[in-house]
């Protein structure tokens, strides 16, 4: 079976998604915990509802960003997994540690990258007047926001839209993203190679887009 840790530091709307997924027997994973930085994070009490190990550290407890990251990811390495999913975790990740976990660790962001790595994307893209916005997964390198991405979902920008109406418009379309992305790893069909994005053995040219993935497509990859 495919083991997969989750961190995150608030609602957790995209590890319910996992967790949902995979009751329906839509992934063929096992979520083995979730892991927080928040002591009151909600995603706590949806993993202990679905029965799922819950663990939170507290970083004021380390002496430095690289003890609490090495915790960290000593406790998920207990739980042997095959991918470890960023799903909100709000803490960028001390570069030793996630380098050593390369190709083995994903992130969900809400923009299309590299546009608007950081904080305040649905803002930043409506201040550019962009048109179209939407969200990414990538593999977790050292560079924030900056890893190889895998997959995207496009939005449009409709007139009279705030940051909080294109955040809660994306973020339905990011929990089919997360889920099906992870579903094409768990199925063994994405792999990180260097720096490119593995898709049933051949290096991505683009990111996959979700309506391929949903459809099974097979003719993305180029080299
Ligand atoms: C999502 O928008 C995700 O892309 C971003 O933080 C938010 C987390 O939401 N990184 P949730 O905790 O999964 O509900």
């Amino acid at each position: 079976m495919f083991d997969v840790v989750v961190l995150a530091s608030g609602r957790g709307s995209n590890f319910a998604a996992l967790i949902a997924a995979q009751h329906r027997g839509e992934l063929p994973i096992r979520i083995r915990a979730l892991l927080s930085d928040k002591r009151t994070a909600p995603a706590l009490l949806l993993a202990e509802n679905a029965g799922v190990e819950a663990v939170a550290l507290a970083p004021r407890e380390f002496a430095d960003r690289a003890s609490f990251d090495r915790t960290l990811f000593a406790r998920a390495a207990e739980f042997a997994p095959d991918l470890i999913v960023l799903a909100g975790y709000m803490r960028v990740i001390d570069s030793a540690v996630i380098e050593a976990w390369r190709g083995k660790v994903i992130n969900i962001h809400p923009s299309l990258l590299p546009k608007y790595p950081g904080l305040h994307t649905h803002a930043r893209a409506l201040e550019a007047g962009d048109a179209v916005h939407g969200a990414s997964v990538h593999f977790v390198t050292a560079e924030l926001d900056g890893g190889p991405v895998i997959s995207q979902v496009e939005l449009p920008v409709l007139a009279g839209d705030t940051p909080e109406l294109l955040a809660e418009r994306l973020l339905h379309l990011e929990h089919q993203l997360l889920v099906a992305t992870v579903g094409v790893i768990a199925r063994g069909r994405v792999t990180l190679r260097a720096r490119a994005v593995q898709y049933d053995g051949h290096a991505l040219v683009k990111p996959l887009r979700l309506e391929d993935i949903q459809q099974g497509a097979s003719t993305l990859a180029g080299t």
